[in-house]
């Protein structure tokens, strides 16, 4: 596989598959180079930063690994699960914090819940956000990216008016089968599609993701959701490897036969020949170097920048809540302030020898060509 035998970003399944078992000529550090390449040239060097802020993890989903999911009863430690909201003045100060550190951009996320009291708040808290952040270098406030998982499309709407642009919204896989052994029969994969459709329909910028890794995951299924995120035309990507739940979460994964059957190292190496893969085919998009890379190796996220990576979301969620929002077991940065992981983040760049953007959203050029704009 070279550019002389394969047109720029067209790569067959067979092709994909071949890269992903670790095939491609030269071998992985020549695939992060070819990777590198393509993102320089089409979102350049400059890693992009979202503060990321978990302001809650009440949810009402069920997602077999995940350790903040409906049933989740204990936290890591054994101790009970506390389930916790941020209030809008914290929330407000998550985002104040981004603003002074020079983020243009912040990502809101939470637990899944679609009650009317919800969506009001979350409503309110873009409103204010979007008016108290204004400043010369950023004329429409701090740029806001929502992930709060599947609402109606109304709502979507709603968030979308009240200034949010983008939406990570993960498909976690886009085998069906697959889909149906992680989740209840409540949360059908159709839901989520119509989810992603809804998003774009409203106008948002669309990241989605998957987890590496999974039991029973081919590396033809990982090669089939690069071609999804293609088809549905993605603007962001975030993915990570998958990992065993925090707390109580982690028994339901053994109980669905769920637990990771391959080493924490291949996990590693797959998610990283997934991120540069998905560079070398949608090219001109926004990809996160997750913070599950870190979960597996203390310079995770270095090297998922170093395989084409172009973002890095730096959590400001308070320190006493980190805790409660531990997705999976050995989550980073859970004993850490919101300050420390700001003052690591560059430490972080600097290391894969990256530029910093800052004061600005940062949007993929993938999103703003589509737009007709074509400098940020
Ligand atoms: N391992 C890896 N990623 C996980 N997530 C949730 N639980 C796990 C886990 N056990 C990810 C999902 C979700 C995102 C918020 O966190 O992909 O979309």
């Amino acid at each position: 596989m070279s550019d002389t035998i394969v047109p720029r970003g067209t790569f067959s399944l067979e092709e994909l598959e071949e890269l992903l078992l670790g095939r491609w000529p030269g071998g992985d550090a020549a695939l992060a180079a070819r990777a590198r390449q393509v993102m320089a040239d089409e979102v350049g060097e400059e890693v992009r930063l979202r503060g990321l802020l978990e302001f809650s993890n009440r949810c009402t989903s069920d997602c077999y690994y995940c350790g903040i999911r409906r049933s989740s009863r204990s936290d890591d430690q054994g101790a009970p699960l506390v389930r916790f909201d941020l209030s809008e003045e914290a929330i407000l100060e998550g985002a104040r914090l981004c603003l002074q550190e020079g983020y243009g951009s912040m990502t809101l996320q939470a637990g899944e819940r679609r009650d009317r009291p919800f969506i009001d708040f979350v409503e309110g808290v873009l409103r204010r956000i979007k008016e108290e952040t204004v400043t010369p270098d950023l004329p429409r406030g701090l740029g806001i990216t929502l992930s709060v998982g599947e609402q109606t499309r109304e709502t979507y709407r709603r968030f979308f008016d009240a200034g949010a642009h983008r939406y990570l919204l993960r498909v976690e896989t886009s085998n069906p089968r697959l889909f149906a052994r992680l989740h209840p029969p409540e949360q059908p994969l159709e839901r989520r599609l119509q989810a992603l459709e809804d998003l774009r329909a409203e106008g948002f910028q669309v990241g989605t993701g998957v987890m590496i890794g999974i039991p029973g995951q081919t590396s033809r299924d990982l090669a089939r959701d690069i071609m999804f995120f293609r088809e549905i035309d993605a603007d962001m990507i975030g993915m990570g490897p998958y990992i065993e739940a925090a707390g109580s979460a982690r028994e339901e994964m053994h109980r669905q036969g769920l637990l990771p059957d391959t080493s924490g190292a291949e996990r590693l190496r797959l998610s990283l020949r997934m991120i540069a893969a998905t560079r070398l085919v949608l090219r001109d998009v926004n990809i996160a170097a997750a913070t599950a890379l870190q979960a597996l190796s203390p310079t995770g996220r270095e090297q998922g920048l170093a395989f084409g990576a172009n973002v890095l979301m730096p959590i400001v969620t308070p320190g006493g809540q980190r805790r409660a929002y531990q997705l999976y077991q050995g989550k980073p940065c859970v004993e850490e302030t919101a300050r420390e992981c700001i003052s690591c983040t560059p430490r972080r760049a600097a290391w894969a020898r990256r530029p910093v953007s800052y004061h600005s959203w940062g949007d993929a050029p993938h999103a703003r060509r589509k737009e007709g704009v074509f400098h940020d």
